[in-house]
């Protein structure tokens, strides 16, 4: 169901052409995984596209300069999840390298990857205050943050970790949705969460904020994006980013169209 890539005989066509037209540079990218966490899946991955490589390298009889293993490599969004194993996976890619690559004469090959996730991911936070509490069939917390800021839980229903800044060692004997402010239903930060009683101008803190989320942020229902602060390991605070204001917002609106109306 992927809108990615090629089939296998696409690539072998695909290549031929290329070598045809005179090229003389190769090179090669996959990208099957999304936030995974299981090392074997990048090492099978490996296998495969190096394989891939031996065949359309010996039937066209073209080099490959560099294989891209791309991006996907997944983050513990929730507590209770392991980080992935880094080592494990690189001597299984590695030994898949040594075993197929060098093995079978087709080295040297650059390998590169373009991890996005697992670099900026876990260290971005979305910063936000409660600004009210809904009692009705269920308790909602209404943050001044929504799903412009970040997308992922109303789009893929991802969990993002919640912690109540000074009561993180309270009991979380409260079920909460954690609400955005947008007028969609969806926009939702967490449902059903298991949190310590809040109460308006609690800051809320969402975690692993860092990937998907500035990013993937819009402007629907005029929402403006929030500023960025750089925590530094000294404890200091850098603002890297200023917020979004009304002027921006309508700043590439093109007022000079009005002109040919007569109103
Ligand atoms: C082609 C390509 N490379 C790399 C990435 C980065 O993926 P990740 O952030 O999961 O490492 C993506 C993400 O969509 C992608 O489409």
């Amino acid at each position: 169901e992927s809108k990615y890539g090629f089939t296998r005989d696409q690539l072998f066509e695909g290549y031929r052409i290329c070598r045809d037209k005179g090229i003389k540079r190769f090179g090669i990218h996959i990208f099957v995984a999304s936030n995974e966490l299981d090392p074997n899946y990048f090492v099978e991955t490996a296998d495969i596209l190096f394989k891939v490589i031996v065949d359309i390298s010996r039937a066209l009889n073209i080099r490959f300069e560099f294989a891209n293993l791309s991006g996907g490599i997944g983050i513990p969004y929730r507590p209770e999840q392991d980080p992935i194993d880094l080592p494990a996976m690189s001597r299984g890619i590695k030994e898949k390298y040594d075993q197929i690559i060098v093995g079978r004469g087709f080295a040297p090959l650059k390998i590169f990857t373009e991890c996005g996730r697992y670099i900026t991911g876990p260290y971005g936070y979305l910063v936000s205050k409660v600004l009210h509490i809904k009692d009705t069939y269920k308790q909602f917390a209404g943050l001044d943050a929504c799903m412009a800021n970040l997308m992922r839980p109303a789009l893929y229903g991802a969990y993002h970790h919640i912690t109540v800044l000074g009561k993180e060692k309270r009991p979380h004997d409260f079920v909460y949705d954690v609400t955005g402010s947008l007028c969609e239903n969806n926009d939702k930060f967490a449902i059903d969460r298991m949190l310590p009683k809040l109460t308006p101008g609690d800051t809320v803190v969402i975690h692993d904020a860092g990937a998907h989320g500035f990013a993937m942020g819009f402007n629907y229902n005029g929402k403006l994006r929030s500023a960025e602060l750089l925590l530094r390991e000294d404890g200091s605070v850098v603002p890297i980013r200023r917020a979004e204001t009304v002027k921006d917002y309508f700043a590439t609106l093109d007022f000079n169209g009005l002109k040919r109306f007569k109103i």
